[in-house]
């Protein structure tokens, strides 16, 4: 019997990484399947059956909608590791310690082919869900890994390529939170105290069933967008709170839309973590711009409010959200960058515990740009437009192809640069909008962020998606880890990434390739 582990190490050397891609996902399920058998070695610690399924909720009132959604089961783990959402389409949020191994039996049970991809998580690249590796209805995926994030807040949801859209917007997405000591010596609220929300919008028609695009093409270049707030996939969210400090962790699960969350009394938001965790320590932002696909943790302290109070997280209103300034966005109802409530806060309780906000989060270690092998010479990535579709570097998604300036050494440090060209005048000036660009498997460092004409931006932490304003360059520090193989970068706006705005990126393992 094969061992994976070994086969990934033998074949996965220099240029037969791709190779080692495509025998991979023919290997696919068949192959993993017979290592969770006891072949492989591989003793989780937690072990999920996952499905993909079809079903009827209430969201709205009245009649139940039809969603897609991922159904957990726990058959081997600590039951706190698997929880499931009640009266939500969202999948359940599984929790693993990071070092823990995790074994997930994913079964598609939806009309389309599918794969699950986890969002953030650093891991082998037969694990992440690359769209090569999707299953038809009816069969299983099984994946293992062992945790080597460090605590934070990630995510999972589909990955088929040209189907990602549809499949998050019916439902299919939820979090995969990971705690570590460190996260556990900072003294955060805990329990019914660390509360995950997650922000998207969606649009109902008048038998409240989910309406995705119509099929123009002008809406799809903007990105879906709803006009109805759903927090944890439920409509007019009101959070009911003690007297007391919480851990907010915020996912942007929304297909295109931006949020730019400020609480409404004009306080500022206190921002303890990002993408990839806990930063170095809190700081203070009127305002953070949250792009699709990425988290931001926030400290809120109730403890100065009256019972019987309430206060709300907004969406501000911002320029440059759409294509061409909104002009030809044609009947959108809530455009990227209008004004809107979020969700409510409604303090209902005295509660005496009072918390104090912890002034070290967490240990960073800056990486140091001289490390990095193209220190000189970042790579570029431009987001353009080309034959009105979105690109980067002018190229769409080819499900194997991988450029030049897309391969990458194993366990190198590179410099990449994202160049969202300016709004300045004119028709070409106008016809830019924003890109949050997302790195597979690696978290990076944001290096220098140039044509920013706002302060809505937390770029100290770990990150796995950057979002880029029009006008806006990111230059980020990615440190391409050890394991060999495919993976993908590309815009989280999901109507760009669906459209081929997604590009491979190969991780070699040049040291072994003799
Ligand atoms: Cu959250 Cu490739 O995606
Ligand atoms: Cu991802
Ligand atoms: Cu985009």
């Amino acid at each position: 019997m094969i061992n994976r582990r070994q086969f990934l190490q033998i074949s996965g050397a220099g240029a037969a990484g791709l190779l080692t891609g495509g025998m991979t996902s023919l290997l696919g399920a068949r192959e993993a399947k017979a290592a969770g058998e006891g072949g492989s070695g591989f003793t989780p610690d937690l072990d999920i059956a996952l499905k993909a399924t079809a079903g009827e909720i209430p969201i709205l009132p009245g009649d139940l909608t039809g969603v897609w959604r991922f159904q957990g089961r726990l058959l081997k783990g600590d039951r706190a590791s698997l929880v499931t959402l009640e009266r939500s389409y969202l999948g359940p949020i599984i929790r693993a310690r990071s070092g823990q191994k995790v074994r997930i039996r994913f079964t598609n049970e939806v009309a389309d082919k599918t794969i699950v991809h986890w969002h953030g998580l650093h891991v082998p690249a037969d694990m992440d869900g690359h769209p090569r590796l999707v299953i038809p209805r009816g069969e299983t995926y099984v994946y293992e890994f062992e945790v080597r994030n460090r605590a934070g807040t990630y995510w999972y949801h589909p990955h088929p390529h040209g189907l990602t859209g549809p499949q998050v917007y019916g439902g299919l997405a939820g979090l995969f939170l990971v705690s570590d000591d460190e996260e556990e010596a900072a003294g955060l609220p805990t329990g019914e105290y660390d509360i995950p929300l997650v922000l998207q919008d969606r649009a109902f028609d008048r038998r409240n069933q989910l309406v995705y695009l119509a099929g123009n093409h002008m809406e799809q270049m903007n990105g879906f967008l709803g006009d109805w707030i759903l927090v944890n996939g439920q409509p007019d969210f009101s959070l009911p709170v003690a007297t007391r400090a919480y851990r907010l962790r915020l996912l942007n699960g929304s297909n295109s839309r931006i949020y730019r969350l400020a609480w409404k009394d004009g306080s500022p938001l206190t921002v303890i973590g990002t993408d990839g965790g806990l930063l170095e320590k809190p700081v203070q932002r009127r305002y953070v711009m949250l792009g699709p696909g990425e988290r931001l943790e926030l400290w809120a302290d109730f403890s100065r409010y009256a019972v019987g109070s309430e206060t709300e997280l907004v969406s501000l209103p911002f320029e440059g959200g759409m294509l061409g300034g909104g002009m030809m966005g044609g009947g959108t109802v809530l455009p990227n960058g209008a004004k809107f409530p979020v969700f409510k806060v409604k303090v209902n309780r005295r509660e005496k515990a009072t918390s104090t906000l912890p002034q070290r989060l967490s240990a960073i270690k800056r990486y140091d740009p001289a490390d990095a092998v193209n220190r000189d010479d970042p790579k570029r990535f431009h987001l353009v437009m080309r034959h009105m579709a979105w690109t980067i570097n002018g190229r769409t998604f080819r499900m194997e192809q991988v450029a030049p300036e897309e391969r990458v050494a194993m366990n190198t440090l590179e410099v990449w640069e994202f160049i969202n060209e300016g709004s300045g005048m004119g028709m070409m000036g106008a016809m830019n909008m924003p890109h949050p660009i997302h790195l597979h498997g690696m978290q990076f460092q944001v290096l220098q962020r140039q044509g920013v004409l706002h302060a809505g931006y937390v770029d100290d932490g770990w990150k796995d998606t950057v979002l880029l304003m029009p006008g806006e360059r990111v230059r980020v520090l990615v440190q391409f880890g050890d394991y060999p193989g495919l993976y993908l970068y590309h815009c989280h706006n999901l109507e760009h990434e669906d459209m081929g705005m997604m590009r491979n990126f190969l991780v070699e393992n040049t040291t072994s390739a003799a």
